[in-house]
């Protein structure tokens, strides 16, 4: 499928097609495509869109971040135009800070396209073996968090099944790495601006040591920022510099972000926290209760904005029992939705925006014909 244009809740293909978004930029566009804050940020193209010079917006940008995301962690950040580039860069830092080579990360985890980190060909035997998978939301993971680790790295809420049950478990992954030595980065590229201001941290309480943002910051422009505690962010010698990295353009879209959901912050901000999680909340109860009432296999779960259908009644620890779980054609399922007008993306990932609270209904209603059509 090849876009033409996005506006509010909306894509049109190039054959002029409508359909409801569900991925919104991969979970970036919070506040709903073509946005007033879009309208707002391309007037600041007129001022140059690239220095590759410190610019006076980033200085804001830091000190918001500073003082209402993460008030624990150093007031310095590094910036850059990924989630990617910020999760190489924090896992960078981690290594030179513990001068350990070893990061843990969860199976069903997606913290971008990291050598060691993707099932991929070109990757190195080498970099395979200083990544140690650990099993997500099983507590046997525990015992596998030895000393060598430098760091585990987590998404506070995963992509592939998102849980909002998820607390108890970060608690204690937080507790452990304290007490081994190991650094933990939490990857809050989906999660940070969308499931609170404060993202996973705040919603379960975690205080990580390293942590990353992108998408939501950027209101639909490139962006990764890392933030870590003042010792080690002061590691001498971690290189993290790129031509795009903290441009004015992205710079300047994080700031308006950030000013929306703080110093600005009212019943009436782009983005409401309040409104999307009972969003969230409404769209899986509806289908579920359905789900439930007519005995069809599926569930949809999700934590605030963040939803993924599963082809399943059976309750799903992680992504390893889903996967073990599904066995319908979802692909199909997918592909039936698309013709009726609803996108999801090959991710599965039903990622809400302000704008969808028009268009809840309709997005229900299509799933329901779906379903009751091909009766999973
Ligand atoms: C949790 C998480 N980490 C990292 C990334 C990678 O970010 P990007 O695609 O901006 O490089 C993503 C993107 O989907 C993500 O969801």
């Amino acid at each position: 499928m090849i876009i033409t244009r996005a506006q509010d809740a909306y894509i049109v293909d190039e054959h002029n097609h409508k359909y409801i978004d569900t991925s919104m930029g991969s979970g970036s566009q919070i506040i709903g495509h073509g946005n007033i804050l879009s309208q707002q940020i391309a007037k600041q193209i007129n001022h140059g869109t690239i220095y590759s010079i410190p610019n006076h917006h980033t200085k804001i940008v830091s000190r918001l971040l500073k003082d209402y995301i993460t008030p624990k962690l150093s007031n310095s950040y590094i910036f850059c135009s990924s989630g990617t580039e910020a999760n190489m860069r924090a896992i960078r830092l981690a290594r030179a800070y513990t001068q350990k080579e070893k990061i843990g990360r969860f199976h069903g985890g997606w913290h971008g396209g990291i050598d060691g980190f993707i099932e991929s060909q070109g990757v190195p035997v080498s970099t395979e073996q200083n990544i140690q998978i650990l099993p997500y939301n099983e507590d046997i993971c525990f015992s596998m968090l030895t000393p060598e680790l430098a760091a585990v790295i987590i998404e506070p809420i995963q992509g592939s099944n998102p849980q909002s049950g998820i607390g108890s478990f970060l608690k204690k992954l937080e507790k452990e790495c304290k007490s081994k030595g190991i650094l933990l980065i939490t990857d809050e590229i989906l999660t940070g601006f969308r499931l609170a201001k404060g993202g996973g941290c705040e919603l379960f309480g975690l205080c990580p040591d390293i942590v990353t943002f992108g998408k939501v910051l950027g209101g639909g422009f490139p962006i990764g920022v890392v933030g870590a505690k003042e010792e080690i962010i002061r590691t001498p010698n971690v290189f993290y510099g790129g031509t795009f990295s903290a441009n004015p353009l992205s710079m300047f879209a994080a700031k308006k972000i950030l000013e929306d959901i703080t110093i600005n912050e009212s019943e009436n901000s782009l983005i409401n926290y309040k409104k999307l999680n009972y969003l969230g909340e409404y769209f899986r109860k509806d289908l579920n209760t359905f789900f439930m009432d007519n005995n069809h296999s599926m569930r949809v779960y999700g934590c605030g904005s963040i939803n993924r259908i599963i082809f399943s009644d059976k309750p799903v620890r992680n992504r390893k029992e889903r996967d073990s779980l599904e066995t319908k054609n979802q692909k199909g399922f997918y592909e039936l939705l698309l013709k009726e007008g609803l996108f999801v993306n090959t991710n599965g990932i039903i990622n809400l925006s302000m704008c969808h609270m028009k268009v809840m209904d309709k997005m229900i209603h299509k799933i329901k014909k779906i379903v009751n059509e091909i009766r999973i």
